[in-house]
């Protein structure tokens, strides 16, 4: 197998990494977000530093130290997460999709705190921009790898969202499966590049997967020259 030259793998190489929830407002002591800790986007961010790139990592509320030698940005809200990645984008080389990002958010979050009144509230949400799908639509030079989190069929939809997001790759997460998913410190993904190739990894610490992934980036990225 080849060895990663630690260091220079990524030299001159600038890649962006999204990761952690988002947080939506319903008002102003209430809010929308998920499971994501963060650290699958913070491993990868951490790994690919090591690997010599120059590393910006986007990311939601996470509980987790910024690995030494990132530029970090903090957003909340899925918006917010937008106009982050949309500035960084043109810039990059790589760009790696981890956060869980909200698909809808409150149509009408209120500025006063709400009020309980009846038995029954609605909430009308609205949907958020697909940051990924947009990065997709405006592609020029970038690899794109994006992340599905699915509780069934995960090959089947994780490929439908490589393909209908115009992705490079995609991470694909069965979070049902023991080990698997959003909080702990391992994760169990499979990773397919557009041509198809289809790599199952093993279940491992989120470092190992975030090495994995930068390794088959790499490869395909010197692949593509
Ligand atoms: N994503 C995004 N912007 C959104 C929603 C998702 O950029 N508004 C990205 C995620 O960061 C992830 C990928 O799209 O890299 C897939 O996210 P996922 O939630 O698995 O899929 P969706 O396309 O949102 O479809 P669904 O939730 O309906 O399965
Ligand atoms: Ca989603």
């Amino acid at each position: 197998e080849e060895q990663l030259n630690k260091r220079t793998t990524f030299h001159k190489k600038r890649i962006l990494i999204t990761a952690g929830p988002t947080k939506e407002k319903v008002d102003p002591v209430r809010y929308f977000t998920n499971h994501s800790s963060g650290k699958m986007g913070y491993a990868i961010a951490r790994q690919a530093v090591q690997l010599g790139a120059e590393v910006t990592l986007i990311s939601g509320p996470a509980n987790l130290e910024v690995p030494a030698g990132v530029k970090h940005i903090s957003v909340e809200s899925a918006a917010d997460m937008y106009d982050a990645v949309m500035e960084a984008y043109p810039n990059q080389d790589v760009v790696i999709k981890a956060a869980a990002v909200a698909d809808y958010r409150p149509k009408h979050p209120f500025n006063e705190k709400l009020k309980k009144q009846g038995d029954n509230l609605v909430l009308e949400l609205e949907r958020t921009k697909d940051i990924l799908q947009t990065l997709g639509e405006k592609k020029k030079h970038q690899f794109l790898v994006g992340f599905a989190a699915e509780t069934t069929k995960p090959l089947e939809y994780g490929k439908q969202k490589l393909e209908k997001k115009r992705l490079d790759a995609i991470v694909i997460n069965n979070i049902t499966e023991a080990g698997a998913g959003f909080s702990g410190d391992t994760n169990k993904v499979t990773y397919v590049s557009k041509s198809g190739n289809t790599i199952d990894l093993p279940l491992q610490s989120k470092n190992d997967v975030a090495k994995a992934i930068l390794q088959q980036v790499a490869k395909e990225l010197k692949d593509d020259r």
